[in-house]
């Protein structure tokens, strides 16, 4: 009965941890979830509110779930959290808690284009982060989602943002691609993945039906308004990116950019066998948010 399954959640105030929350418990699946501040919980939710996740309050009441799903994460370092800290370490602690509760399932978000033979720190962290999983033992499914879209995610928010100014800057050429997947299909398929056998210890791309370049997404986001999209320097991009810790675009949104990574949409689609949400056409149906 998928009402009997209990699943522990990190990073509960995230936005794929807020929309999956709300996913689950409208399922009516007993969920316990975990942020370091106080939050509001959903129908058939525990809450736990710990700044370090330590293991006296959180052990007894995560005993035996059915699966965790790990949403701590961050993509942007500074000198009190950097890559190391979190994404390795804070994923290390939350792997020897899984195990010592006797956890049936491992679910985590790395990064599309994360591989064996990255050089760049936010990948290897994310991959040093899939090998803890991988090596505990734990049946773990590890997804690598590309731009998870939906109404409240930060780059949605930032083009919102751009357009009440009137204008979106588009760093370089905005010849790169990208490969956004909608956040209700990202929902469903971390479900299936703790409740079908066939995610069993898989690495599989979290991407869309669509591949469009940045240009593109932009012009159709803003479809229908009066922005100008402005090209900027790539030079002139990183280095607000590297002297301003505020910027729009932080060090590695450019790297991840201009990476160009490709994700195989198919093995995808074939593990879940549902219609896919596509997001090009929710934008030129003008039903995205
Ligand atoms: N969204 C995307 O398009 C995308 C794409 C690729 C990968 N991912 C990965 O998917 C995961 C979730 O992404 P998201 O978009 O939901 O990110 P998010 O909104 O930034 O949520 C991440 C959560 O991590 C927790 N966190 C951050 N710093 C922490 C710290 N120092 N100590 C403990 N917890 C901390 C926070 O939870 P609390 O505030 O509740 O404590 C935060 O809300 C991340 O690992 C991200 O790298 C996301």
């Amino acid at each position: 009965m998928e009402n009997d399954i209990q699943i522990v959640i990190t990073g509960a105030s995230g936005f794929v941890a807020k929309n999956l929350r709300r996913y689950l418990s409208g399922k009516n699946i007993k969920l316990i979830s975990i942020s370091r501040n106080d939050f509001k919980s959903f129908k058939n939710e525990v809450k736990i509110v710990s700044r370090n996740y330590d293991e006296k309050s959180i052990l007894p009441i995560i005993q035996n779930s059915d699966a965790l799903i790990h949403l701590v994460g961050i993509g942007k370092q500074s000198i009190q959290t950097d890559y190391n800290m979190i994404n390795v370490e804070f994923t290390k602690h939350i792997v020897n808690l899984s195990k010592k509760a006797k956890i049936k399932k491992f679910v985590y978000a790395s990064g599309l284009g994360v591989s064996g033979n990255t050089s760049l720190g936010y990948f290897i962290s994310k991959y040093n982060a899939e090998q803890l999983i991988i090596n505990s033992g734990i049946n773990y499914t590890i997804f690598r989602p590309s731009y998870i879209v939906g109404k409240d995610d930060l780059f949605t928010k930032y083009l919102n943002k751009q357009i009440k100014k009137g204008i979106i800057e588009i760093p370089g050429s905005g010849s790169y691609s990208i490969q956004p997947i909608h956040i209700n299909d990202v929902v469903k398929i971390f479900f299936l993945s703790v409740i079908q056998t066939n995610f069993k210890n898989k690495i599989i791309d979290l991407v869309g039906p669509d591949m469009i370049t940045f240009e593109q997404y932009v012009k159709l986001f803003s479809k229908g308004t009066k922005t100008k999209i402005k090209k900027i320097n790539l030079e002139n991009a990183y280095h607000t990116a590297i002297t301003n810790s505020k910027s729009n675009f932080g060090v590695d949104d450019l790297n991840i950019l201009i990476g160009n990574f490709k994700g195989n949409h198919d093995k995808l689609r074939k593990i879940t066998k549902f219609p896919f949400q596509s997001v090009i056409e929710l934008l030129k149906s003008g039903r995205f948010s």
